[in-house]
């Protein structure tokens, strides 16, 4: 850790970022520079590699939040502290959930600034040592990340399918993938598994199994040593509590480092549990207008779950050649920001029917590029530069061997 470690303050207000400043100096940081919101954010983070990120969070709290959230993507090992005039709980937790190590209160004052980037700077540091295996690894649950969108045919299981491939490929990442549509999902026959069991029969036997029985409900793709749980029929479906359901995730998390769950385009029970246990929620549209339109309305009908918005990314997916928008254009419909977008390409739809995921039969695509990319950004490390090798993952190229992890 460095003595004076560099600070990068982001803030919407100039006379805040002025006080924050001074703060700073007073602290014995390292000012690393300023910025505001958004991508001035972003380009300051990615160009100055701060030490640690300040960031001044007041109402409305969606830009600062939603900042504080791609600084956390981009930059997935530097603390972030967000400051802020409020006390109020509920901001509290959001910054909390947008990524922030900690939460301080303005007026800003040397002393518990200084303590608390220290504080956060030293946790970062330990759990660099745990990820190399220097200290012991703390007890954690797998990431849950659920693929959604609120309508048929927008591309979820093709980026569920690829997005957990290629997750599985990334070294040292154990990933298992749940067929939740209850209609007709076949994320066994797009990665051309043939599963002996179904989630149905795991959802019987959850309350007297454990971790080490689960190998006995899954499939294994051989090419990336994904794990398959399937989905089964209509009628098993029927027969099941979203309960017994939620059961089964939560062992799954349990054994697995990424659960990928893909779900169908309607608003039902499952649905509605894939996004309740969600640690990230991939919300897939294409730019059509009924695409738009199904997410605006899920996003208000999803309202009374009292789920977090926070863990929303946006994916936007263009299935067909003319499926072209301008982002800003989706981002100002949907009053989000754009998370991820993956662009059209032919082989997806024939490596779709063929049990082929593009991102091993054509990892060179640019559809598979960028489902790769974003592999790599949701397992924790970050694209830089072109190169899919931060964070400690390393893409391995089909056939090939596992390789060190390369230094950024
Ligand atoms: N980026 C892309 N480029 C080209 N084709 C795509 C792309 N993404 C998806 N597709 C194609 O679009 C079709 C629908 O995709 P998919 O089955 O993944 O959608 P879905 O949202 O899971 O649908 P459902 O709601 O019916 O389960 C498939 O034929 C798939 O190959
Ligand atoms: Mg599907």
């Amino acid at each position: 850790m460095a003595k004076t470690p560099a600070a990068l303050i982001v803030d919407g207000d100039v006379q805040a970022r002025f006080e924050t400043k001074q703060a700073v100096k007073a602290s014995g940081l390292t000012l690393a520079g300023e910025c505001g919101y958004g991508m001035e954010a972003v380009s300051a983070a990615s160009e100055l590699r701060p030490e640690v990120v300040l960031i001044g969070v007041g109402e409305p709290l969606e830009r600062p939040l939603q900042t504080a959230e791609s600084l956390q993507s981009l930059l997935p090992d530097t603390p972030i502290i967000v400051y802020s005039d409020s006390k109020d709980i509920e901001t509290i937790r959001k910054a909390m959930m947008a990524g922030a190590r900690d939460f301080l209160t303005k007026p800003l004052r040397a002393g518990p600034l200084k303590a608390s980037v220290l504080a956060a700077l030293e946790a970062e540091e330990k759990k660099k040592l745990r990820q190399l295996g220097q200290l012991p690894a703390a007890p954690t649950a797998g990431t849950i990340i659920t693929v959604f969108g609120a309508k048929g045919g927008v591309g979820k299981s093709t980026i569920s399918s690829n997005l957990a491939v290629a997750l599985a490929r990334l070294e040292s990442s154990s990933v298992c993938i749940v067929d939740l549509d209850n209609g007709f999902g076949d994320i066994a026959g797009m990665l051309d598994v043939k599963p002996e069991r179904t989630i149905a029969d795991m959802a019987r036997d959850a309350d007297q199994i454990d971790r080490d029985d689960i190998s006995r409900y899954v499939a294994r793709h051989a090419l990336s040593e994904l794990d398959v749980l399937a989905g089964c029929s209509v009628l098993e479906w029927r027969s099941l509590a979203p309960e017994q359901v939620r059961r089964v995730i939560e062992l799954l998390a349990t054994a697995y480092d990424k659960v990928v769950l893909d779900t169908s385009g309607m608003l039902n029970e499952l649905a509605e549990l894939a996004v309740d246990m969600a640690t990230m929620i991939l919300w897939v549209t294409t730019s059509e207008f009924a695409s738009v339109n199904d997410s605006i309305h899920a996003f208000r009908a999803l309202g009374h779950l009292n789920y977090s918005q926070e863990r929303i990314r946006i994916v936007m997916n263009a299935i067909s050649p003319d499926d072209v928008i301008r982002p800003s254009i989706l981002q100002d419909a949907l009053r989000r920001e754009l998370f991820w977008s993956i662009p059209y390409d032919k082989r997806v739809r024939q490596g779709t029917h063929l049990g082929q995921p593009i991102v091993i039969t054509a990892p060179q695509s640019s559809a598979a590029k960028s489902l790769i990319d974003l592999a790599t950004v949701v397992a924790g490390g970050h694209v830089d530069s072109g190169r899919k090798v931060l964070g400690g993952f390393k893409w391995r190229p089909t056939g090939a061997p596992a390789a060190a992890t390369e230094a950024p």
